[in-house]
């Protein structure tokens, strides 16, 4: 520890030392030279030092020297510049400089009978002191001249490498934009009205609309995109499962990371060129390379840790740009971080070489480049997945230590590099005030929601249903909210859940949507029909009865529900609260998150879920059928354990829905029990036992589909979206080019 502060103070002269700017270099070289060499200041009254500061503003021997120094190699105006700027410096200590006429006595022969110092005069350590005025050598000066220059060139190209980092996301970012906008752009062009002129009889046959549709060259290099790019996994086919510790991106994401690494590495690697014998600041080569190694290296990572913010956030303002969600700006955050990380420890190795030389092994790593560290091995799948409140309060600890140890360790550069620091203090003030408005506006009373919870042992499912009345945000499908539960449990824990449907005042799930007859197809409520299973209901068994007559009763109108498994922790503790009797918790509602797919512009939609994935298809219900919809097909193959998890999704959540014509339910029950209890479901639910087969659904799908826009949703185990992924990856491949696949994952 103490070493670290000798080395530290060691390296404050060298790192504090101002460079000068272009224009000084003449008069900067003079007083570099000047400022090691060393003269006889006992004829000074008070001080005993060399170097900068108030000696050299009053002893003679070296302001002799310094002038006729510059009166040698430099022009007036340079000269003057210097000078004036120097006199302020003095008048510090209440001194000034003489005028520069004190030196008009000596002729050119005086000059060259001077001593003229040589480099070794002038290389630490300093031994000789001198008693006469003396002026550098013509090659001394040069020297001196070429050390400002390189230093100053490569503090320029520093922070500029650190500025292309923010460039390289502003592209990456843009291209998404425009990406973006081009999707935008190609469904217009691709709708048969806008550009088709007056279709001829025959021309009207859907195929040759489609075929025309077809022939677009950005369409085939869209389709191309899609196929080989944006939705494969990098290599082999999992994208959400992880293989060993690892999850792999896709490929687009990738090719994002991997240019970005790149150019870290190249950027880092380059314009080391006035590496040159003689530099007056650090002599030698290698040290000169080390410094420079270590000083680039540690500006590019200091520059990375905005970035890292934010990407890492939740409020992150990109994603509403880009459309690219959570789980996507979450691996461009940890691969900043690895990135970081990885030449922060550079710069620590690159200083440690410098100070002790090559052969020294023992690393100074300093408490940020320390903690940088931390965080990343602290981040490890297993840690991240297995312990992920341990994790995400590491996490946080961690990142204020980064900042904290950071901001001190640039803080010896006269706050040159502190700007650096301020975008992530920003970030995560923007995000965390962000989030608080977002509690607010759902509840300006946030203490105040209460939740009622349920729980079904034979489902093994607990549905929270939260009233919204008090939200100035509607609820939109797709969305998601965090979820903390302020009763006495896990206050600091926020987790993530789906919202699968919202329920408005007029159109509750309340008893009457299953005491009055069904409504007729185009009577009034068009966009969703009413399921009633008074034919069924006398099948059921009494359990399932009680519990939807539990369920309805206590839903108040216009109230969120979320479908939520219990796994672990959170939601272990959710389900134990109301494992005896629906319980009514006081919750903190953070949202909504995400962004609603425009699903409905497709004329077919596949919902391929597994168990709670339920709830991505429950929420755009309403959506896919109402009046201004394009979807004319809507199929869900949904893959659940429990037939009673089945039995209460299909007759409450469904709400209805499977008696529309548009929609078909084939549901795969993978642990049946002996009980069977299928009959009391509609007839427009297909139930199948075992696994689905996954390529075989999409298939059919697009197949189906005949050329017509087809989207694919998959929600649910890792295998099941990454199967479903594969399969869309093949039937683009076969030439189905208007399928676009969406995933909605519960794990990021
Ligand atoms: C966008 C999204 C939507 C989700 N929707 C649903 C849903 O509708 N129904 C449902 O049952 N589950 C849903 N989940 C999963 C749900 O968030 C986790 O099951 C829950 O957080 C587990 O917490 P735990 O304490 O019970 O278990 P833990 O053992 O603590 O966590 C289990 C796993 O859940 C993940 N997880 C835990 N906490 C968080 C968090 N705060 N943020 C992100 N991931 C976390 C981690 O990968 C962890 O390994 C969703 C997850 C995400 C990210
Ligand atoms: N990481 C977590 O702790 C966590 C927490 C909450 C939710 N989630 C995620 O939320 C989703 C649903 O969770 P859940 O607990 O409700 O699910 P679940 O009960 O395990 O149901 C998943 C269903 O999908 C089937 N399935 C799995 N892989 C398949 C494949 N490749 N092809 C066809 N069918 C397949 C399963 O069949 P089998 O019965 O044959 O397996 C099962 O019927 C999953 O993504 C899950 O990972 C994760
Ligand atoms: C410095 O100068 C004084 C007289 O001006 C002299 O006595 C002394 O020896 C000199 N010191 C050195 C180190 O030359
Ligand atoms: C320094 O400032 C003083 C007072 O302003 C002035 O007299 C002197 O000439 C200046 N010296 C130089 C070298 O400019
Ligand atoms: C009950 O089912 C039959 C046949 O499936 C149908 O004709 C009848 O209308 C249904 N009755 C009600 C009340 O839904
Ligand atoms: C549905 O398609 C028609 C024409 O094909 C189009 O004008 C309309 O905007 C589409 N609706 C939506 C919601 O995309």
């Amino acid at each position: 520890m103490q070493r670290f502060f000798v080395v530290l103070i060691l390296c404050i002269p060298f790192a504090s030392a101002k460079i000068p700017a272009p224009n000084e270099f003449c008069f900067g070289a003079c007083r570099l030279i000047f400022s090691t060499a060393q003269f006889n200041t006992t004829n000074l009254k008070t001080g005993e030092s060399w170097g900068y500061g108030a000696p050299a503003c009053r002893n003679e021997l070296q302001i002799h020297s310094l002038y006729l120094c510059n009166r040698q190699f430099c022009s007036p105006e340079e000269r003057d510049r210097g000078l004036a700027k120097w006199n302020e410096t003095c008048r510090f200590w209440d001194l000034t400089l003489p005028p520069f006429s004190i030196v008009d006595s000596y002729t050119n022969e005086d000059l060259g009978h001077l001593h003229h110092l040589e480099l070794d005069e002038v290389t630490w350590p300093v031994t000789i002191i001198w008693n006469e005025v003396v002026v550098p050598s013509e090659h001394l000066f040069h020297l001196a001249l070429n050390t400002l220059d390189a230093a100053h060139f490569e503090r320029r190209i520093h922070k500029l490498y650190g500025a292309s980092m923010y460039y390289f996301w502003v592209v990456v970012i843009l291209l998404g934009l425009s990406s973006r906008c081009a999707r935008f752009l190609i469904n217009l062009k691709g709708r048969p009205d806008v550009w088709q002129p007056l279709p001829t009889q025959e021309d009207t046959t859907p195929e040759i609309i489609h075929s025309r549709r077809g022939c677009s060259i950005f369409e085939t290099l869209y389709t191309l995109l899609k196929r080989y790019m944006s939705v494969p996994a990098t290599f082999g086919y999992t994208r959400s499962q992880n293989i060993w510790w690892c999850t792999i991106p896709t490929r687009i994401q990738s090719i994002t990371i991997g240019s970005f690494i790149i150019i870290n590495t190249v950027l880092c690697s380059i314009s080391y060129r006035v590496v040159f014998t003689g530099n007056l600041y650090w002599p030698e080569v290698a040290t000169q390379l080390c410094r420079y190694i270590a000083d680039r290296t540690g500006v590019v990572s200091t520059a990375n840790l905005a970035l890292i913010w934010a990407f890492g956030i939740r409020n992150n303002t990109l994603m509403w740009l880009t459309g690219w969600d959570f789980a996507t700006y979450n691996n461009f955050h940890r691969w900043v971080a690895r990135v970081a990380t990885v030449e922060a420890i550079l710069h620590s190795v690159a200083y440690t070489i410098m100070i002790f030389g090559v052969w020294r092994v023992e690393l100074m790593l300093d408490q940020a480049t320390l903690a940088m560290a931390a965080i990343c091995s602290f981040s490890v799948y297993p840690l991240r997945r297995g312990l992920y409140e341990t994790f995400l309060q590491l996490h946080i600890v961690l990142s204020i230590l980064v900042i904290v140890t950071m901001w001190y360790h640039v803080e010896i550069f006269n706050g040159e590099y502190n700007g650096y620091l301020w975008p992530c203090i920003f970030i995560w003030i923007f995000d965390r005030l962000v989030r608080i408005l977002r509690v607010l506006s759902f509840n300006l009373k946030f203490w105040n929601t209460k939740a009622t919870v349920t729980f079904d042992l034979t489902s093994n499912i607990v549905r929270v249903i939260v009233p919204y009345s008090t939200s100035f945000i509607q609820p939109l499908p797709g969305t998601f909210y965090y979820i903390n539960a302020l009763n006495d449990f896990r206050i600091w824990e926020s987790h993530p859940f789906t919202l699968s449907y919202s329920t408005s005042s007029q159109e509750d799930i309340s008893l009457d949507t299953y005491s009055t007859p069904p409504s007729s197809p185009g009577s009034n409520t068009p966009s969703r029909l009413r399921f009633s299973p008074q034919n069924s209901s006398n099948q059921k068994s009494s359990s399932e009865l009680d519990n939807l007559l539990d369920r309805s009763q206590l839903a108040p109108p216009s109230s969120l529900v979320f479908t939520i498994r219990p796994y672990d922790g959170f939601t272990v503790q959710l389900r134990d609260s109301a494992l005896a009797n629906p319980a009514t918790l006081r919750m903190l509602i953070e949202g909504p998150y995400g962004e609603t797919q425009p699903l409905h512009t497709f004329e077919n939609v596949l919902f391929m879920v597994g168990g709670t994935g339920i709830a991505i298809p429950l929420s755009y219900m309403d959506k896919q059928l109402a009046e201004d919809s394009n979807t004319t097909s809507l199929h869900i193959v949904w893959a659940v354990r429990e037939q009673q998890f089945l039995a209460d999704t299909i007759t409450t959540d469904f709400r209805g829905a499977v008696e529309d014509k548009r929609v078909s339910v084939a549901v795969f029950v993978t642990q049946p029990d002996k009980d069977e209890q299928f009959s009391c479901l509609p007839k427009m639910v297909e139930v199948h036992h075992g696994r689905p087969n996954v390529y075989g659904v999409v298939e059919e799908a697009a197949r189906r589909s005949c050329h017509t826009p087809l989207a694919v949703v998959a929600c649910g185990p890792g295998q099941m979206t990454d199967d479903t992924r594969k399969a869309v990856v093949q039937m683009l491949g076969k030439g189905y080019g208007k399928i676009e696949y969406f995933e909605e994952s519960f794990n990021w």
